[in-house]
C-alpha cells in the first residue's frame, strides 16, 4: 500500500485543523439559518462527515452521486447523475460538499441543475482545489487547501476505487497508473 504513495499532502493533523477552521467559517456565516448540505458521492463522504460535526447550526443531510473518472486519471467532461437527492430543495440553503475541485465541470454542472430547483441559495464547499488544471470558471465559497496538478488519493479519494481509507491525502506514485 505504501509503495503506491509518492508523498503525503495533507496529514491527519492537518486535515483536522483545516476542517474545523471551514466548520467555525460556515457555522458564523449561517447563524440563523438552517443548511441543505448534499455530500457529493462518493469522495466526499469522509470529509463531509468530519465537516458537519465541525457545523454548529441545524442542518439537514442528503446525498447525491455523479460519475467521475472510471478508471482513468483524467476527466472526460461528461457528467451524468448516478443517484439524485431523496428530498426538494426548493427554498433551502444548499451547500454542496465536494472532495476536489480538478477542471471544474462537476461542481459547475451540479450549481446549474440544483440552481433551477429553486433553493433559497447555493454555496460549495471543497476540500482540495487544483486550481492549475481548471478548465471553466467555478467560485468555491469554502476551500479547504490548494494542492499542485497531481493525481492524488485518501481521505475519501479513490483511484480504480482504492485507496479512499487512507487517513491522508497523497499523491499516487505514477508507477501504479503507468503498469
Ligand atoms: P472535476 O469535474 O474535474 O472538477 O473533477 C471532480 C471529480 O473528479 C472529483 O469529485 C473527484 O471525484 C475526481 N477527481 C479529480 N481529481 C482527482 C484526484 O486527484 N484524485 C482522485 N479523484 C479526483
Amino acid at each position: 500500500m505504501e509503495k503506491d504513495v509518492k508523498e503525503v499532502l495533507v496529514s491527519e493533523t492537518n486535515i483536522k485543523k483545516l476542517v474545523a477552521q471551514l466548520g467555525q467559517r460556515i457555522t458564523s456565516d449561517y447563524e440563523g439559518k438552517e443548511i441543505m448540505v448534499i455530500c457529493i458521492l462518493k469522495g466526499a463522504v469522509m470529509f463531509c462527515a468530519d465537516l458537519i460535526r465541525e457545523i454548529k447550526v441545524p442542518l439537514k443531510l442528503d446525498f447525491m452521486a455523479v460519475s467521475s473518472y472510471g478508471e482513468s486519471t483524467e476527466s472526460s467532461g461528461a457528467v451524468q447523475i448516478l443517484k439524485d437527492l431523496d428530498s426538494s430543495v426548493e427554498g433551502r440553503h444548499l451547500l454542496i460538499v465536494e472532495d476536489i475541485v480538478d477542471t471544474g465541470l462537476t461542481l459547475r454542472y451540479l450549481i446549474s441543475i440544483l440552481n433551477a430547483r429553486g433553493p433559497a441559495s447555493i454555496k460549495t464547499c471543497a476540500f482540495l482545489d487544483k486550481p492549475e488544471r481548471r478548465k471553466v470558471d467555478v467560485k468555491i465559497d469554502y476551500s479547504g487547501i490548494e494542492i499542485p496538478d497531481a493525481f492524488v488519493i485518501g481521505y475519501g479519494l479513490d483511484y480504480a476505487e482504492d485507496y479512499r481509507h487512507l487517513p491522508y491525502v497523497a499523491v499516487l506514485s505514477s508507477e501504479v497508473y503507468e503498469k
